[in-house]
């Protein structure tokens, strides 16, 4: 069977191949066999590949942080699937074929839900979701701005918001994104420029704006900053622009705001099993009912990883680049 190994850090499509290695044998009493069928590339994945992430895996490695499978064995102590189940894996190894994995790696998902969509839903929904909900009490017709606005994960934050009656601002470098986002329900789209702060808040007027969500980080924090109200916080989740965060004395110090970092795989490493279930489930059920969709560019075969890498990387994407290991969905 086919499955990708980084030999080295790099430029991605570099050090990435796809090799022929044995299929995973019979699973073991408390593990799952698993057929792996589409995998998201995520900035985080071009990260690690780069060796630019939290850490550096020990080396041959198996990329591939998110993914949906169907079950194809179960071990004998195994309960919570069967055979013939789409799953969602929380294995960070998935760009493979085929994978055995413990009972407790996956996570049952709605037959009906589109499989790509699955493919996406631990990363970029789940972050969207808990930066929401964990760092202020919103009531419906806040405010909230974001930066990256086209991003997987600025698409699941328009569009859960849009689902709580929560306002968006957001903030994209490219003028032929303000129609496609207004439609996946955004209340407004800026082009960044000089006059960003000034443009938002002649939206937000005299609302309390008290949630900044931030990608891109450097100046682009300062920005965010800006927009929000006295005492309000900024959630940093990403550094795009490779800068470090920036604020001001005077944003921190007179008007009290907070630049706070956001991290799911340490959310997801302390969250209880029946909490990360639960979440799922919500986040699962809205990708069925089609309140969460993100916009697929491409997909491509495990032998096609050199071209699939090149393409993820690309400035100016109208949608994610997957992995789809045993064949089109
Ligand atoms: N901390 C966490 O737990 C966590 C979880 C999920 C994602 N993330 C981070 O969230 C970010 C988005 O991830 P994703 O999967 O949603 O991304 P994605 O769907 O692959 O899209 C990437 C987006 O980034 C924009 N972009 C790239 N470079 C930029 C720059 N220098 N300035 C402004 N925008 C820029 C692109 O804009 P164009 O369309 O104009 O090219 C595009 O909209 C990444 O940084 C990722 O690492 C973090």
């Amino acid at each position: 069977m086919l499955a990708i190994e980084l030999t080295g850090f790099g430029t991605p499509h570099d050090v990435c191949r796809c090799i022929e290695i044995d299929a995973p044998g019979a699973p073991g009493p408390d593990e799952v066999t698993v057929d792996s069928l589409a995998c998201p590339i995520n900035p985080a994945e071009l990260l690690l590949l780069a060796g630019l992430y939290a850490s550096k895996p020990p080396l041959p490695y198996q990329p591939g942080i998110e993914g949906v499978a169907r079950v194809t064995a179960v071990g004998a102590n195994v309960t919570s699937v069967n055979v013939g189940d789409k799953v969602m894996s929380l294995s960070r190894n998935n760009w493979a074929q085929s994978l055995n994995l413990s009972a407790n790696e996956v996570i049952a998902m709605p037959e009906q839900a589109d499989t790509l969509q699955l493919a996406m839903l631990k990363v970029n929904p789940a972050t969207a979701w808990l930066m929401l909900t964990q760092y202020c009490d919103l009531k419906p017709g806040d405010w909230v701005v974001q930066n990256a606005a086209n991003s997987g994960v600025g698409h699941s934050l328009i569009q859960l918001a849009k689902a709580n009656g929560w306002r968006t601002v957001n903030v994209v470098r490219r003028e032929e994104l303000i129609a496609p986002l207004t439609a996946a329900g955004a209340d407004a789209v800026l082009v960044d420029g000089p006059d960003l702060v000034q443009r938002c808040k002649a939206i937000t007027g005299d609302a309390s704006v008290k949630l900044g969500i931030d990608a891109v980080a450097g100046s682009a924090t300062t920005k965010i900053a800006d927009c929000l109200s006295d005492d309000g916080t900024v959630v940093n989740y990403g550094f795009l622009s490779g800068e470090a965060c920036q604020m001001t004395p005077t944003q921190i110090v007179f008007r009290g705001l907070t630049l706070t970092g956001f991290w799911l795989a340490k959310l997801l490493g302390s969250m209880p099993r029946d909490k990360i279930e639960a979440q799922y489930a919500h986040l699962s059920n809205l990708v069925v009912d089609g309140t969460l969709n993100t916009p697929v560019e491409a997909t491509y075969g495990l032998n096609d990883i050199g071209t699939a890498l090149k393409h993820a990387a690309r400035e100016g994407r109208n949608g994610k680049i997957l992995l789809t290991p045993n064949g089109a969905v």
